[in-house]
């Protein structure tokens, strides 16, 4: 399925692997509210098409700009198929100790919090979690270097952040410290396909300007790879499409793109 993405290099000692030239530099439209809002639907969706050249933020001053406009749930056909794919990995666990890292406005920590579970949701940008209403703790700190000891989870969510990362592969094996043996990760990106189409992860400002967000798209192979590592043991890759979904955006989306994944999503466990 990550048939097109390019090899992206040795996992140890890769710092940096982006932001690279436009056919990989993906940003992945994102625009919140683009389908639920008819009046301006037919503009987003050409927006969503477009691959017409916008800023690139990086991760931190860009959640800074999109924070007061980024709901707590599922805004377009993409993120219902991950929503949807990630649902059905977490519905069997039962975990007690939960990290949803990359917790943003707080889309996870509701249906996390109704397992029974000890919930801490962390992201690195303040803005968006002052929009977070989650009852549990919030931290604010860089995914990148976690500040728990180790082994204190067995289940950590990381939704829609991972390819926001320069090092996947130092993320995964920090990830890992901090679980426990036996605990499950589960993370979820846009698909690298989408990122080799040139497709964009952008959003609007309130005043009406168009940024996009850093990302760094990596194959499925590089991201198993990735896991397997540093000691995951993968129980399962989804690489849903929107099958089900019947909106006349998603049909415009199929008639444009056809039939195809949209998002990754990467179920491992710590050996
Ligand atoms: C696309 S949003 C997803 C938010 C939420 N997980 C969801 O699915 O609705 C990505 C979030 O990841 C956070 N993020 C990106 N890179 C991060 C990092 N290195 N450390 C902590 N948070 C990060 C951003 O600030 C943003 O809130």
């Amino acid at each position: 399925m990550d048939k097109g993405t390019k090899d992206e290099g040795p996992l140890r000692g890769t710092k940096d692997q982006g932001p690279r030239t436009n056919e990989i530099v993906s940003s992945f439209i994102l625009h919140p509210l683009s389908f639920f809002r008819p009046p301006s639907f037919v503009l987003r969706l050409s927006s969503f098409f477009s691959r017409r050249p916008v800023r690139i933020l990086d991760p931190q001053p860009a959640y800074a700009l999109w924070a007061d406009s980024y709901p707590p749930l599922a805004h377009n056909p993409l993120m219902l198929a991950e929503q949807a794919a990630l649902e059905t990995r977490l519905a069997p666990l039962t975990p007690t100790n939960v990290l949803d890292l990359g917790t943003g406005s707080g889309r996870w920590l509701p249906f996390l919090e109704r397992t029974g579970a000890k919930c801490v949701g962390l992201d690195f940008s303040l803005p968006m979690l002052k929009q977070n209403p989650a009852s549990s703790p919030l931290v604010c700190a860089d995914a990148a270097s976690l500040p728990f000891p180790n082994d204190s989870f067995d289940l950590i969510l990381a939704s829609l952040m991972a390819g926001h990362l320069r090092d996947l592969a130092g993320w995964v094996a920090e990830v890992r410290r901090v679980l426990r043996r036996g605990g499950h990760l589960l993370y979820s990106d846009f698909h690298p396909l989408g990122a080799a189409a040139g497709w964009q992860r952008t959003f609007k400002t309130a005043t009406g300007e168009s940024f996009a967000v850093r990302h760094y798209p990596r194959s499925i192979a590089y991201q198993r790879a990735a896991l397997v590592g540093v000691g995951f043991k993968i129980q399962a890759v989804l690489e849903p499409g929107l099958e089900g979904q019947t909106s006349s955006a998603v049909e415009a989306f199929r008639q444009r793109w056809g039939e195809r994944p949209v998002v990754a999503v990467f179920h491992a466990v710590k050996r």
